[in-house]
């Protein structure tokens, strides 16, 4: 049978199954959970891209059993290797639960060791498997695309230009569908980058974003041969003649070392605004989204981005009821953003990604819970959101000059915090940068008056 066109090669997995109907239950879980990942089952050991077997310590001689059936397996995995075909083996279930380290002392061959609690990352452990062994995992991955995306950076791009400059994660959050569908981490190498501003500048470009899923994982080549992180081409690019303003997005906490907080404090074209998600304030919920630090790092982190740069302001990602969610949770996230206090933040229902580990998680909280959660946080960061604005009027800031506004004789642009700002003021062109006073905050901008001008009266 011919597939398709565009359709990813199938691969095919066997499993084998001893015991109750739970390990029955667990291996169409399992078989669920690869589906994405392009595996459709098969009964036939020789034709298996992958074999799981799912055992039962329970039943008497059943780990001997194993051992004879994973015998037999390594000969098939010869057989195919010969043949230039790859096979993943897998032992889940209780026996691999008891005797994880004699399974992989006995069978080195075997390539995963899974207890029932761990079946929810499958997909992860597949998808390093195959990366590790240097190969592009084809998904099945619904075609939507709506947490998988980096802003568009269309050209022309005028005073401010978006930067590509790492791509693909390695990270594998719970929910999110990026380590699948954009595979793994991937760093431009720094003179391709510079190469690159260079050009956005000399097309009028002021303000520069660098974007990448981790961006602040960069971990480019740089012209000297050596690993350059972040803050080493923050400082190349802010030499470019040109270049004004720079800023970075979408960074992970886990990333944020001191070595890139330092230059916040040191390179005066980085904006004062960081986009920082922490999904949640709990450190439970943390744990069950796979994010690898808790929320006192997170608070750390903006204390010391706060301490080298006092008007730094901070952005954010909020998930609403991940599996296992409980009210308790939820009020962590409200303390944390309490505590923080946001200019700006995203924050979304959790929806289930088919072939994401959290997908298949028990304690999925009920749609109407979700939204009166997110309906809570929401107002909450409205008003911060609010609170920030008001904040800055009165401040003096630079303004990059962006178009015209509304209003004849009126321009846009963008305070140094991201805000949009309006102004009167008919010298000005797109890509000045003008010193303003902020004179009044409206609901999503603010006006300025020039700083030398005193505000039209009311
Ligand atoms: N459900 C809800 N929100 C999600 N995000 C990613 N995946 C999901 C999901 N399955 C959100 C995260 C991320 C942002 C880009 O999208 O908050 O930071
Ligand atoms: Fe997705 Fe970001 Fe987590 Fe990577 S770090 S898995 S892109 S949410």
């Amino acid at each position: 049978m011919t597939e398709p066109a565009g359709t990813p090669p199938r691969k095919k997995l066997l499993i084998r199954t001893w015991g109750c109907q739970m390990n029955v239950y667990d291996s169409a879980r399992m078989a669920d959970v690869l589906a994405p990942l392009g595996y459709a089952p098969t009964e036939d050991a020789a034709e298996a891209d992958m074999v799981v077997l799912n055992t039962c310590h329970i039943r008497e001689k059943a780990s001997e059993k194993v051992f004879s059936d994973l015998g037999r397996l390594r000969d098939t995995k010869q057989r195919r290797a010969a043949a230039g075909k790859d096979t993943v083996i897998a032992v889940a279930g209780c026996v691999a639960q008891a005797e994880g380290a004699e399974i992989t002392a006995r069978a080195p061959w075997v390539d995963m060791v899974l207890g029932p609690q761990t079946y929810h990352r499958l997909p992860e452990m597949v998808a390093r498997l195959s990366r590790a062994a240097g190969q592009v995992i084809e998904t099945d991955f619904p075609a939507e695309a709506k947490f998988d995306h980096l802003p568009e950076a269309s050209a022309p791009q005028g005073p401010i230009a978006f930067l590509t400059v790492q791509e693909g994660c390695d990270k594998f959050c719970s929910f999110c569908v990026v380590p699948y569908t954009r595979g793994a981490e991937f760093s431009r190498p720094a003179a391709a980058v510079i190469a690159e501003a260079r050009r956005l500048a000399g097309q009028g470009a002021r303000e520069i974003a660098l974007l990448g899923q981790n961006v602040n994982a960069y971990h480019g080549e740089g012209p000297d041969g050596r690993v350059w992180g972040l803050r080493r081409l923050l400082r190349a690019l802010a030499e470019i003649p040109g270049v004004a303003r720079l800023r970075y997005s979408t960074s992970h906490p886990r990333d944020m070392d001191d070595d890139l907080i330092a230059a916040h404090g040191e390179i005066p074209a980085l904006l004062p605004f960081m986009h920082l998600p922490v999904q949640t304030g709990s450190d439970r919920m943390l744990r069950a989204m796979n994010r690898g630090h808790d929320a006192a790092l997170f608070r750390r982190i903006v204390d010391r981005l706060r301490a080298v740069r006092p008007d730094m302001a901070l952005s954010s990602d909020f998930i609403i009821g991940h599996p296992g969610e409980s009210l308790r949770d939820f009020e962590d996230t409200m303390a944390l953003v309490r505590d923080t206090g946001f200019a700006l933040a995203y924050s979304f229902k959790y929806s289930a990604r088919p072939g994401t580990p959290a997908a298949g998680l028990p304690g999925q909280v009920p749609e109407a819970e979700k939204d009166a959660r997110l309906q809570a946080l929401q107002a909450l960061l409205r008003e911060q959101q609010q609170a920030f604005n008001a904040d800055c009027v009165g401040r003096d800031c630079d303004v990059l000059i962006t178009g015209p506004g509304r209003y004849p004789g009126q321009l846009a642009g963008r305070s140094p915090w991201l805000q949009p700002v309006h102004l009167f003021g008919n010298e000005f062109l797109p890509g000045d940068i003008v010193r303003v006073r902020l004179s009044a905050a409206l609901t999503n901008s603010l006006s300025a008056t020039l700083a030398h001008q005193e505000p039209a009266p009311a």
